[in-house]
């Protein structure tokens, strides 16, 4: 036969197009796409069935350590086989810096851990906490060149925080060697302040995390974000914007012509704050940063999806557990303060927005695909992936677009609860297959742990200073100085 697999009689949908077409699949990747295709050695029916690139979901954190230490629930195992169930084949996840260690060796750590687990395939930001000079000149650029082309830093959080002079030495770096710059962007001072001034007053219950990130806290942070991007002329990309005014700060600086990417997740779109006003301590498996908000925070941020100032669905998935290893390592009835941040969200990112995008009816399939899968493989340079077309990857998601689902507790990680648990949804991802290798079928696992494979990729475009020097910058207006 000509081809390994043919998947026959779907309905193919990419970002741009949705046709019927059979799909032959040689050596893992697509090698025909047409009507009427001679048989495969594997046939798969999808006759009635959507078949969509697998999903690219670029920010989850797996393996990691948090900025206060919490080992988050998931491995490279777990994490990857859940992301699998839930039609996702390719992650981009951390490799972690803290204080005092080199990142050199974390990427060595983090790759060791992902090589042995990982079940699709996967790329890392370098997530650097620790801007000393050696991370900055040496081993940040060296590492970039080596192909991994992303970093990620924290305005907030105590552990892993930078402050503004090695946010620009960050942006620095990256501009020299050929990296996004990936940022959670929320104003540390402001969180901390409010913070604490909620928990004297006795204000402790996991509801009041919301109150302790004021939009504001957001907006001043993008500002500056985008004040220092601007200035080097170093492209970034805004980590899970949250509010209304934090993605009217992004329209109004795309619109002059800075370079910025920008993500959010499920739960800013789907959730508000009220998800954590539950009986008891209960909230706290909704607790994330930035935390849920209103219904118009939602309303602007499918509005931002749609014009485009917002480019990628990501699951910003931080899984920990509601139990003495997780939420509730600092007892049993813990302050909003001292729970760990995040839910799980690889499993549930694809088919909760496909329910809301596709058999719901807003932005439609082919967004669904762009947002999901095309634009972040194609932002973070992910070869081969996010697309239906001869020549890429087999990462292949055939969907019965017509299931009705009850979500239940019963992820494929490691967390032990679904934050959509209870909500009925319509559309699931059954087949699974990464390059051209069945992953997931009939509800079970088909592939090994370790048969995921690193991506390491070039400086593609999003990667590119626009060319457009500040004043500041240029030696034609600042008196000569060379500071590049
Ligand atoms: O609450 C979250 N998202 N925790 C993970 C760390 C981060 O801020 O992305
Ligand atoms: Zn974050
Ligand atoms: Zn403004
Ligand atoms: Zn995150």
């Amino acid at each position: 036969p000509a081809y390994d697999i043919v998947i026959r009689g779907g309905t193919l949908a990419t970002a741009t197009d949705v046709f019927k077409a059979d799909l032959g699949i040689q050596a893992g990747r697509i090698a025909a796409i047409g009507l009427d295709l001679p048989a495969g050695v594997q046939e798969i029916d999808a006759k009635g069935r959507l078949v969509l690139p697998g999903g690219v979901d670029t920010h989850c954190h797996i393996e990691q350590l948090s900025g206060s230490g919490l080992m988050s629930a998931d491995n490279f195992e777990t994490a990857t086989r859940s992301a699998a169930f839930g039609g996702t084949t390719s992650v981009i996840s951390f490799a972690a810096q803290h204080r005092g260690a080199n990142l050199a060796s974390v990427v060595e750590e983090y790759a060791a851990l992902a090589k042995k687990g990982a079940i699709i395939d996967y790329a890392f930001h370098l997530m650097v906490a620790n801007p000393d000079e050696q991370t900055v000149t040496q081993d940040l650029p060296a590492l970039i060149r080596a192909g991994h082309r992303s970093v990620k830093v924290f305005m907030t959080y105590d552990a892993v925080q930078v402050d503004d002079g090695q946010l620009l030495d960050v942006l620095m770096a990256a501009r020299s060697a050929g990296a996004l710059v990936c940022v959670h962007a929320e104003n540390h001072g402001l969180l901390k302040w409010m913070g604490e001034r909620l928990m004297k007053r006795g204000y402790t219950a996991p509801k009041y995390h919301s109150v302790s990130h004021p939009q504001a806290a957001e907006v001043e942070a993008f500002h500056r974000l985008i004040a220092f991007s601007e200035l080097l002329d170093q492209p970034i990309c805004i980590f899970h914007v949250s509010t209304a005014e934090g993605a009217k700060v992004i329209r109004e600086a795309r619109g002059r012509g800075v370079k910025i990417y920008a993500e959010t997740c499920p739960h800013y779109l789907l959730m508000t704050a009220a998800e954590l006003d539950k009986p008891g301590i209960e909230g706290a498996k909704w607790v994330c940063s930035p935390p849920q908000r209103g219904s118009s925070d939602q309303e602007a941020l499918w509005q931002a999806l749609a014009l485009g100032d917002l480019q990628i669905l990501s699951s910003d998935h931080a899984p920990y557990r509601f139990d003495e290893t997780g939420k509730l390592k600092y007892g049993p009835n813990p302050g909003f303060k001292q729970i760990a941040n995040g839910m799980p969200g690889l499993e549930m990112r694809l088919p909760v927005m496909f329910d809301a995008m596709v058999s719901q009816g807003r932005l439609g399939l082919k967004k669904f695909v762009e947002l999901t899968a095309t634009a972040p493989a194609r932002i973070y340079d992910l070869p081969g992936k996010g697309s239906l077309a001869i020549g890429m990857d087999a990462d292949i998601a055939v969907w019965d677009a017509d299931r009705k689902i009850v979500l239940a507790d019963n992820l494929h990680d490691n967390t032990g609860y679904n934050p959509f648990a209870g909500r009925t949804i319509t559309g699931w991802p059954e087949t699974v297959l990464r390059r051209g290798e069945v992953v997931v079928a009939q509800g079970a696992l088909k592939a090994q742990p370790g048969s995921g494979r690193l991506m390491l990729r070039e400086a593609g475009e999003a990667t590119r200073p626009t060319g457009t020097l500040s004043p500041e910058f240029d030696p034609a207006r600042n008196f000569g100085a060379k500071l590049y």
